[in-house]
């Protein structure tokens, strides 16, 4: 049988260790902290703020199926640094997917967390039976772009102008990577 539960150590690119684990229903409001956060830059997720309250959001945790859903959180010197949500495909047919988001906080980026975050979900991934893992990412996110293309993510679609950010056009791209 394999394991659900993620609870795994890294160190940054400074060596200050921080721990990537599941989501417990007390980090509800921090996690709506941060995407609000996030969202209100506006160039980096679709969402321009939190889409549900925090009593939902701690719902959401506390029901949770491991087998389809994953919610991760990173935690560096007792701050939720940055959060990813994974969800496979719940159909027969698309058993074998996922798909998720991920977002750090500003002070935390760039320190190596994105990568441990996201390799923690391919576990989770693999030990569920998920084989191809997709995101969507502003085609403007180059920094998002670099992190997914450097673990073996690959373009596979596009729907063009599918944004308008800060008076810009902004595709959107689709990117896969099989496991
Ligand atoms: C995109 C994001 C998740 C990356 O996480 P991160 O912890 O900052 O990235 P890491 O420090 O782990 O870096 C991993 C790789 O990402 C890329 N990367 C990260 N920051 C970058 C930057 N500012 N410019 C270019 N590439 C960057 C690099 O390829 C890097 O690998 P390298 O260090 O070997 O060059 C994070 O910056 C973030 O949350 N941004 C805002 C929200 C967002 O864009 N979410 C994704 C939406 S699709």
């Amino acid at each position: 049988m394999h394991s659900t539960t993620i609870h795994q150590t890294y160190h940054d690119r400074r060596q200050i260790p921080y721990l990537v684990r599941d989501a417990r229903v007390e980090d509800a409001p921090e996690l709506i902290n941060l995407l609000n956060r996030v969202g209100q830059e506006e160039i980096y997720i679709a969402d321009e703020k939190a889409q549900i309250p925090v009593e939902q959001e701690a719902a959401i945790i506390r029901h949770r199926n491991p087998e389809v859903q994953l919610i991760l959180v990173a935690e560096q010197e007792g701050a939720i640094a940055g959060s990813l949500e994974m969800v496979r495909g719940v159909l027969k047919k698309n058993a074998h997917t996922a798909i998720f988001g991920m977002a750090l906080h500003p002070e935390f980026r760039g320190r190596g967390i994105g990568r441990g975050l996201l390799g923690s979900a391919e576990q989770w991934a693999r030990g569920v039976g998920v084989q191809k893992v997709s995101l969507a990412v502003f085609a403007s996110n180059h920094a998002a772009i670099r992190l997914y293309a450097g673990l073996g993510y690959e373009e596979e679609g596009r729907r063009y102008r599918q944004y308008r950010i800060l008076g810009e056009w902004v595709d959107e791209i689709w990117m896969a990577r099989w496991l």
